[in-house]
């Protein structure tokens, strides 16, 4: 029998992160034949990714221009698309999450008429401009998507409750089966600045911030809440990698460069980032994927945003919404460094996004599809 050939599109950071393991488990079957397109939307942070991975892509569309808009993003993608189904002809096309990448990638697979596999299918926050674009990219490719990996049981639920019924998998979310690959004990760290870092003595607080609609007043709002942070806690040390958009760096440079004890450095590669986080004691972040694995680590989150597509999280008590105003952010931190019973209680509360074994599922699951195998069952939290 021929081998499947399934084809994983993505593009930025995030998604590398979240497939190259899958990518990797399709590749461990004698059934598949695993393919890679990246559109590489980011070009740095993507490569840093697919060095960490070891992963050579079948296919680059590299599209990645400073500052780029939706429209060209979407447009050069889609175009891109056109050359990478014709030269690597996939029998599946896999998209992650909601990005720019992810949209045009389903869209561009529903025009070759090829079956579309949706993974880390059914967040929502049902508010059509927050995460901006990525609400709507993601309703979008669940209306085009056949098989839908959902990470939990509310993200299935969300798709039942939009009449989605039909190749529905609770799989758990690939990230936790990348941080499985990461994180160690002995690690040391190629950014040296990082070795040298006070573990243990102060309270090392890991910063991230980049989203769209945090642009202008919001990401201002909290850029001067992290310097308040740090000026009034002594005990505190602020590391925060600078995504490489310039819209983020600007504000970074404006509002937090020179302040008191804190570190703007450059992004770190995953494995760095996942074994910082291992080793902080707080986690202050608008990111998606920061909110899955900070919790898995053990480590608090305050969620520099208005809602969260993630309420498993929040449910759980690791993660707390802490929204975009400057006197409530600099509030709640202030109360998880000064308050230990605080502190304890969110930083012993339990992961609800994976056991590690959510690319065996998905890859289970397109082998069942094209009746191949069995079934998997559904990940339990
Ligand atoms: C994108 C995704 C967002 C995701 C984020 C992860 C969309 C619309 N947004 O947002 O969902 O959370 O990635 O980080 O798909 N840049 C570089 N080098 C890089 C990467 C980015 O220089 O390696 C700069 C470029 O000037 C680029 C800008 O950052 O134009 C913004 O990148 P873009 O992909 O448009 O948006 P993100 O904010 O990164
Ligand atoms: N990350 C990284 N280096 C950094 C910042 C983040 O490797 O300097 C990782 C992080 O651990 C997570 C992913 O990138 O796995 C999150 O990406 P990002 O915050 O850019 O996007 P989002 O998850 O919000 O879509």
């Amino acid at each position: 029998m021929e081998k499947l050939r399934i084809m994983s599109v993505f593009g930025t950071r995030p998604e590398a992160i979240k497939m190259c393991p899958l990518v990797q488990e399709l590749a461990s079957r004698s059934e598949i034949e695993s393919l890679c397109c990246v559109t590489a939307q980011h070009r740095q942070m993507l490569d840093s990714v697919l060095e960490v991975f070891r992963l050579k892509p079948d296919y680059d569309l590299d599209i990645m221009t400073p500052r780029q808009t939706l429209s060209t993003i979407t447009s050069k993608c889609l175009l891109g698309m056109e050359g990478a189904i014709e030269a690597l002809r996939p029998d599946m096309i896999l998209v992650h999450g909601d990005t720019s990448t992810t949209f045009a990638g389903a869209l561009s697979a529903f025009y070759h008429q090829i079956p579309v596999g949706h993974v880390e299918a059914g967040l929502r926050t049902y508010d059509k401009y927050s995460p901006f674009p990525e609400e709507m990219n993601r309703k979008l490719v669940s209306a085009i998507a056949d098989l839908y990996f959902c990470p939990t049981v509310n993200n299935k639920k969300n798709l039942l409750r939009e009449d989605i019924t039909e190749g529905l998998f609770v799989t758990g979310n690939t990230v936790i089966d990348a941080l499985k690959t990461t994180v160690r004990q002995d690690y040391r760290f190629s950014t040296e600045a990082l070795n040298g870092l006070p573990y243990g003595e102060k309270k090392i607080i890991l910063v991230t911030c980049h989203r769209r609609e945090n642009y202008g007043e919001p990401m201002k709002q909290i850029m001067l809440a992290l310097r308040e942070i740090a000026e009034t806690h002594e005990d505190v040390e602020l590391v925060y990698p600078v995504h490489l958009s310039p819209v983020v760096r600007e504000s970074a440079d404006a509002y937090l460069r020179g302040a008191p004890r804190v570190h703007l450095i450059d992004p770190l590669s995953a494995d760095e980032m996942h074994n910082l986080m291992a080793r902080c004691c707080l986690v202050m972040t608008d990111s998606g994927g920061l909110q899955e694995e900070a919790p898995a680590l053990g480590k608090p989150v305050l969620v520099l945003r208005r809602e969260t597509e993630r309420p498993e999280a929040v449910e759980a008590g690791t993660v707390k919404l802490a929204g975009v105003d400057r006197e409530t952010i600099v509030s709640m931190a202030d109360r998880l460094i000064r308050d230990e019973d605080a502190y304890r209680e969110m930083a012993h509360a339990v992961n609800p996004y994976g056991d590690g074994h959510a690319c065996r599922r998905i890859t289970d699951a397109i082998l069942w599809h094209f009746g191949r195998g069995e079934r998997p069952a559904d990940y339990q939290a």
